[in-house]
């Protein structure tokens, strides 16, 4: 995955990205749609809700900061009344009532703690406590700030809610964080770690990461840990299983010391990496009868990778058709008929009107290419073959899809 709008060259300071590159990565890595209510404890110049805005169209945010001349105080008058902010310590011990919050009701969290060591108050062990986190600080009356931001999203976090947050690399890494980083991985699910390049981002310690958990949802399933480079790529995921997470999640470490056995035989399920998936909307009739062109599965062109580009519909056409299109980025699966397993595309530039004859997979961005190159491998299309049901293999069901492993 390329980032959209990453400069060629790095500014003074040398950094190749932006803060709004950082923060639409950390937002479009928790994968949420629209949250309800969403925070930001610690939100300066409101980089992360001021992004996150643009992805969630109807949340309302609520942002707090120490600072009174924080810049995310004047939120609610650029952006509107979705915005509240609230000058107040984030750590205090009647935060909730200050904010008006009460603890378990937030859907998401987004945070870029400040990397300070506070002085210790005794309602810090209560706020650690409440997070189920008092086992893990290497020695009581003395925490980093970060941690206790941590624990304060997860005790405003509703069960199953998200946290999107930028940690510095010594809790990722470091061994006095190992009781931490077993906590987080097997009381919730630790879902995605990014590793950034040096000082990235605005007020980020030396290395930090972006990391994305959902609350008291352990599953088992494994953390996706990455790095994005300096030419605007993430890696290929390492696929780590949460029983592990104690040692180090740093990609960094974890590419060099897995062996190259090991981080080849490293995959994943369709499942865990597919946002959306359903079928095409147009029937034959309707393909026979519609002002524009629908494409349908005697449509994909050979080995051609993408759709033909005479399918993307013009402006007014995706006024007509107004239902469920298909997107850049988008990977279109034939899923019934002779031969549908050589039947797959991606879609690279517009929209495009798709027979019900045809899947429309969106997986999550960094996943794209890894995944189509994929289906359209002679190991992929094996595999399709594999899963598919019916007399001579001819149709495929979505859940048998989503199981191939990649
Ligand atoms: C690393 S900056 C992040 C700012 C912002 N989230 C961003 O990403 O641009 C940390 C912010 O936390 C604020 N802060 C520090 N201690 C705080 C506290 N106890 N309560 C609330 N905000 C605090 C600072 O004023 C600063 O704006």
């Amino acid at each position: 995955m390329q980032l959209s709008h990453i400069p060629k060259t790095s500014d003074h300071f040398g950094r190749y990205y932006t803060d709004s590159d950082i923060a639409s990565l950390l937002v479009e890595s928790m994968a949420v749609d629209s949250p309800k209510l969403a925070i930001d404890l610690g939100a300066g110049s409101g980089a992360l809700v001021g992004e996150a805005r643009r992805h969630w169209e109807s949340t309302h945010f609520i942002t707090v900061d120490i600072d009174q001349k924080a810049e995310s105080s004047s939120l609610r008058s650029r952006y509107g009344s979705t915005f509240r902010h609230h000058i107040a310590d984030a750590l205090d011990s009647s935060l909730a009532e200050k904010i008006g919050l009460r603890f378990g009701e937030v859907d998401s969290g987004l945070c870029n703690p400040p990397y300070v060591r506070p002085k210790w108050r005794k309602h810090f062990a209560e706020i650690l406590e409440d997070a189920g986190l008092s086992h893990i600080i290497p020695k009581i009356g003395c925490v980093q700030a970060d941690i206790l931001f941590i624990a304060q999203n997860l005790r405003f976090l509703r069960e199953d809610g998200k946290l999107g947050i930028i940690l510095p690399d010594g809790v990722i890494a470091g061994e006095r964080y190992s009781k931490l980083r077993h906590s987080l991985a097997t009381a919730h699910r630790l879902e995605r770690i990014i590793e950034l390049p040096r000082r990235v981002f605005h007020k980020t310690d030396a290395k930090a990461h972006i990391v994305v958990l959902t609350k008291n949802q352990p599953d088992g399933k494994d953390i996706h840990i990455q790095r994005l480079d300096n030419n605007g790529l993430l890696s290929s995921p390492i696929l780590l299983c949460p029983d592990r997470a104690a040692a180090r999640l740093d990609y960094s470490y974890l590419s060099n010391t897995l062996s190259r056995e090991n981080q080849k035989r490293v995959g994943f399920e369709l499942r865990d990496v597919t946002q959306h998936i359903t079928r095409g909307t147009y029937s034959s009739t309707q393909r026979k009868v519609a002002p524009f062109r629908i494409f349908h599965t005697t449509d994909f062109d050979g080995g051609a990778v993408n759709v033909p580009r005479q399918f993307r519909l013009t402006k007014k056409d995706q006024l007509i058709a107004g239902r469920s299109l298909a997107l850049p980025g988008d990977i279109l699966l034939a899923r019934v008929g002779r031969n549908f397993d050589s039947k797959v595309c991606g879609v690279m530039h517009g929209a495009v009107a798709v027979s019900d004859c045809i899947l429309i997979l969106r997986v999550h961005p960094q996943f794209q290419e890894r995944v189509l190159r994929y289906l359209k491998s002679t190991k992929g299309r094996a595999a399709l073959l594999a899963a598919a049901h019916g007399v001579g293999a001819t149709f495929i069901t979505i859940d048998a899809l989503l199981s191939l492993k990649i």
